[in-house]
């Protein structure tokens, strides 16, 4: 078994996905990354051995499986799963059809949760697992009928770390439910008029999620809200 700790990171080809694979490779992380078309990063190759890439499509359902499955038998150990992978339909709970509302609900919902369920054995060997699920703002409150579809499954993704926190608890599992407002990636220029530098940067809600995953078990992180913006109570 390795000694380093090692994190699987979906959706790590742009947006927070990339920010965060970085921030953790550069404390000292091996990272996991999973990718629909996997490349190997330019900051990747001060230390290739400590990046692995895989080939994961959120809506395979056997995907989780593999890839929890070959980290095991390369680097012997999972510490930490940061699902991240996600998409948004902007479009309100009367427009969307039954397809969109079920590929939200697969990407944002069924696919982390498989995800942390496929390393739940790994991540319970060293009594301090860390699960992240990117939630959002938007899955604590609804703030435009545009934002409605998205936000049922962020609101879903969030009530997921919840059920993930207490499954694991007893095992030294920590599941954290991260929920950005607007964060200046592809995924919210589709959706805002801000510039990005008007928005949170990918690199400091690495930060955060990095933050969240180093905290002792004893100090369990249930929801982390982050907004540039003001709001009535985020
Ligand atoms: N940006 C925001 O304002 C914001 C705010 C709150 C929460 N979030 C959440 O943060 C997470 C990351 O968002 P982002 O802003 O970084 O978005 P982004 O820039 O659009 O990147 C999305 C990432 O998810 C991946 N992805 C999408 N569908 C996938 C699939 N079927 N299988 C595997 N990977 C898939 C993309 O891969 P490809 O490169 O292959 O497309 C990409 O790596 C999402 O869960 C999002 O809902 C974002």
């Amino acid at each position: 078994m390795t000694q380093r700790r090692i994190a699987l990171i979906s959706g790590a080809s742009r947006g927070i996905g990339a920010a965060t694979a970085r921030t953790m490779f550069e404390a000292g992380w091996t990272v996991s990354l999973g990718m629909r078309d996997p490349d190997l990063p330019d900051w990747a190759r001060a230390a290739p051995e400590r990046v692995h890439l895989f080939a994961y499509d959120a809506v395979e359902v056997e995907s989780p499986q593999r890839w929890a499955g070959a980290v095991m038998d390369r680097f012997g150990r999972i510490d930490a799963v940061i699902a991240n992978a996600g998409i948004s339909i902007p479009k309100t709970v009367v427009e969307i059809s039954d397809d969109e509302m079920a590929l939200l609900l697969e990407v944002n919902v069924q696919a982390p949760r498989r995800l942390a369920a496929a390393c739940w054995d790994g991540l319970a060997v060293a009594g301090r697992g860390r699960v992240i699920i990117l939630g959002s703002l938007s899955g604590k409150r609804v703030k435009s009928a545009r934002s409605g579809a998205y936000a049922i499954s962020k609101f879903a993704a969030v009530g997921l770390a919840h059920a993930l926190r207490h499954a694991g608890f007893d095992m030294g599992i920590r599941a954290t439910a991260v929920c950005p407002g607007f964060v200046a990636t592809d995924m919210a220029m589709g959706l805002t008029d801000r510039v990005g530098e008007q928005m949170t940067q990918p690199k400091d809600l690495a930060r955060v999620i990095a933050m969240l995953i180093d905290l002792p078990n004893e100090a369990s992180v249930a929801e982390f809200c982050v907004n540039c913006q003001l709001e009535e109570s985020f």
